[in-house]
């Protein structure tokens, strides 16, 4: 089996580090909920008990020996673990899905971040159980330097510790922001750039404005 399966409704988050992405899929939830539209909310990499050990191994930041080719091949295999387990089941049932992160963030972070050729992460991703698409992408677009100011505030609050990526440099966070504008730029018609700038609430309502806009398209799930 390979693919998305037809007229799915596939919908994945991405952005930088402090973009404000995660709080704006729960609050989308929360929104979708109480409209009754029935959805299922998961994360990468993490998703199933699989992808969640591998999370910890990717994030932990005292992993400071992995290399670049490790960290791509375990951020495949979470996502592999997940799209057989968790994402193609739910599309198959026809449900909606709401991921946080997929495969741009390995053409972004691996790819333009890290310098992996995005070519070759591609042709990975060609693999049948890898090779699932999205059928709507929201990019969260934020100028680095604003972004992990936030993110680092946020650490600080939560007493959480920084990831790996967060350690990483701004020069590292501003090939990852030109990525993802580069990727949704050649595929206008799955990405929505939402300026990530303004209150909470100024984001949700643009978020929500796409949210309408793709439903009312591809039909809300019954
Ligand atoms: P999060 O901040 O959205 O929880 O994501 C965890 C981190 O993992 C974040 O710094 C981005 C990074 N990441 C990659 O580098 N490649 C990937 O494929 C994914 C899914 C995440």
């Amino acid at each position: 089996m390979s693919a998305t399966p037809r007229n799915s409704r596939f919908v994945t988050f991405e952005g930088i580090e402090g973009s404000g992405k995660t709080t704006q899929i729960q609050m989308l939830s929360n929104h979708l909920e109480e409209r009754g539209i029935d959805h299922l909310l998961t994360r990468e990499p993490g998703g199933t008990p699989i992808g969640d050990q591998v999370r910890r191994l990717v994030l932990d930041p005292g992993n400071t020996a992995m290399t670049p080719t490790c960290e791509l091949l375990l951020y495949a295999a979470a996502r592999a673990q997940h799209i057989e387990q968790v994402i193609r089941p739910a599309l198959l049932a026809g449900r909606l899905v709401l991921c946080d992160r997929f495969k741009d963030a390995t053409m972004a972070y691996q790819g333009s971040g890290r310098g992996i050729r995005l070519d070759l992460i591609d042709a990975l991703h060609g693999l049948d159980t890898l090779s699932i698409r999205p059928d709507l992408t929201i990019l969260f677009d934020i100028e680095a330097p604003a972004a992990l100011q936030r993110a680092r505030a946020r650490d600080h609050t939560r007493s959480r510790d920084e990831t790996r990526f967060e350690q990483e440099s701004l020069e590292f966070h501003q090939r990852v922001r030109s990525g993802y504008l580069e990727m949704a730029r050649q595929e206008p018609g799955r990405f929505v750039v939402v300026d990530a700038r303004g209150t909470v609430e100024e984001v949700h309502h643009r978020v929500v404005g796409a949210m309408d806009r793709f439903l009312t398209t591809r039909g809300a799930p019954e």
